[in-house]
């Protein structure tokens, strides 16, 4: 479904993607973990072409995304929930999911909004509230909506359970299990590997900007220096 191949990120002198070649299969979650500026967000605003590749190649099946401009990779069903939530603070809960359904017509764009609402029951609660009265829980559970408004095939996460309490980190991680049981595909990237792991069936671990170890999450989940490094031991 993706495959990233020899993939460079330069922002001017700073080479924050060094030649990262990575596959996710359609209906698998794969995450990337690494420590903070290892390259993780770079990898998927690339994807999404939010920031041009400057070497190698991003492909999903025929399709060079790497070409596409940034609204064409999400009709490709690419969809990118950004680090930080980014949130608008003043519209309501439903314009900012209306936001994410910008490349979609009326009926359809309705249609998805009662499945995120279904998914998110707490942003039904809300829906004429403004997004920054939402609680920290509650805006990354309208950042992930957003996203999936526009009814991807691949949805990228960047870092969803930050800074949120350990119940809440539950509800979000059990809502993208049951979007992956529904079929979708998942790229997350997560500085929480305990949870990340136990979610996804393969993962990268990446070191200024380079994959330096690969597999199935388990098999790394029970890696020492895996342990050691990202797992508190
Ligand atoms: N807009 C930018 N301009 C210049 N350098 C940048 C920019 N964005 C990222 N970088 C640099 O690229 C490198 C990788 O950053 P990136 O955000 O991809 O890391 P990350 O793995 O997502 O880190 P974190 O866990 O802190 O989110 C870092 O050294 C960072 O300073
Ligand atoms: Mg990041």
């Amino acid at each position: 479904m993706l495959n990233l191949d020899g993939v460079h990120v330069c922002y001017g002198q700073v080479q924050a993607v060094r030649g990262v070649s990575l596959t996710v299969g359609a209906g698998e979650i794969v995450t990337l973990i690494g420590a903070n500026g290892a390259g993780k967000s770079s990898i998927l605003k690339a994807v999404s072409g939010i920031h041009p590749i400057s070497g190698g190649s991003i492909a999903s099946g025929e399709i060079q995304l790497h070409t596409l401009p940034a609204h064409r990779i999400v009709r490709q069903g690419i969809s990118h929930c950004p680090e930080g939530r980014r949130v608008f603070y003043d519209l309501t809960v439903r314009e900012n999911l209306m936001m994410g359904g910008f490349v979609l017509a009326k009926a359809e764009c309705a249609e998805r909004l009662e499945q995120v609402l279904g998914l998110f029951p707490r942003l039904a609660e809300r829906i004429g509230q403004p997004g920054g009265t939402l609680s920290g829980g509650e805006q990354q559970m309208l950042a992930i909506g957003r996203a999936l408004m526009c009814g991807p095939k691949l949805l990228m996460l960047d870092e969803p359970s930050l800074g949120l309490a350990p119940l809440m980190v539950e509800t979000i991680f059990e809502a993208i299990m049951e979007l992956n049981r529904g079929g979708l595909t998942v790229l997350l990237v997560e500085q929480n590997a305990a949870f990340a792991l136990g979610v996804s069936s393969r993962a990268y671990v990446l070191e200024n900007g380079q994959v330096v170890l690969s597999g199935r999450a388990s098999d790394l989940a029970a890696d020492p220096a895996v342990r050691r490094a990202y797992l508190g031991g």
